[in-house]
């Protein structure tokens, strides 16, 4: 009796699942493959209302990385209620090696330059969908979107993470390399990237 109910129950929110997911396939696509890419702290499920919050920015305003860097921390902080205590916890840690939003600052335009084809790209796919008028409105941000998240996919391998990241690294000082490799594996798998063995 308990097992059906439970059964039932299962296939109502993986229906739910499917029905709200269905209209942009390519967000479930994209966290299964950042945790691919070693994303240990959240799940492939957790990241999906992580990316479901920015996309109204990121389709609004793709260039105004300030306001999409806001954005982005807004929806991490709104959707990991689950992790607050762990995060909070890092996020104290990693501070009393290193401040970490001045290195995220720091990083930025770096990150912005080093990522500069896949992001171009990713930008370009989606204003051109944005421009087509023969995608309905009710639609066209998911849509749009979808198509932005496959062009990324197509892009993004672990070659290029790992080149992204050694070229970050050589941005930072031994400082605060050493507090990122302290504190990296706490949230990703680190074995995935030579970049992790850089010693400065
Ligand atoms: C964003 O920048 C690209 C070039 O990088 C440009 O083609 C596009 O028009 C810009 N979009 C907006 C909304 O400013
Ligand atoms: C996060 O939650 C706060 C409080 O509910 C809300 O004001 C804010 O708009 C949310 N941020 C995003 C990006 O949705
Ligand atoms: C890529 O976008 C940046 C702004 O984000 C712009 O400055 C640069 O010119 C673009 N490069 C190409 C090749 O479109
Ligand atoms: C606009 O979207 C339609 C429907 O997805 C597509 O068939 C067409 O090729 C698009 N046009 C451009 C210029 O991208």
């Amino acid at each position: 009796m308990l097992s059906i109910r439970s059964l039932a129950f299962c296939s109502i929110i993986a229906t739910l699942a499917t029905v709200i997911y269905s209209t942009c396939p390519n967000r479930a696509i994209v966290a299964k493959k950042a945790v691919k890419f070693g994303v240990t702290f959240y799940t492939a499920a957790e990241l999906q209302p992580i990316l479901t919050c920015i996309e109204p920015q990121l389709y609004k305003d793709p260039n105004d990385t300030t306001t999409l860097i806001s954005t982005g921390k807004s929806c991490v902080i709104n959707n990991s209620a689950s992790k607050a205590i762990s995060a909070l916890s890092l996020y104290s840690s990693f501070n009393s090696c290193t401040d970490l939003m001045a290195l995220l600052d720091k990083l930025t335009k770096p990150f912005l330059t080093i990522c500069k084809v896949p992001i171009n790209k990713s930008v370009a796919v989606l204003n051109a969908c944005k421009a087509n008028t023969t995608i309905a409105a009710a639609s066209k941000q998911d849509a749009c979107i979808n198509k932005m998240y496959g062009t990324g996919l197509a892009i993004v391998t672990k070659d290029n993470v790992n080149k992204y990241c050694t070229q970050l690294a050589a941005k930072m000082t031994s400082t605060e390399w050493g507090c990122c490799k302290t504190y990296a594996p706490k949230v990703v798998n680190v074995k995935l990237y030579k970049c992790y063995n850089i010693t400065k």
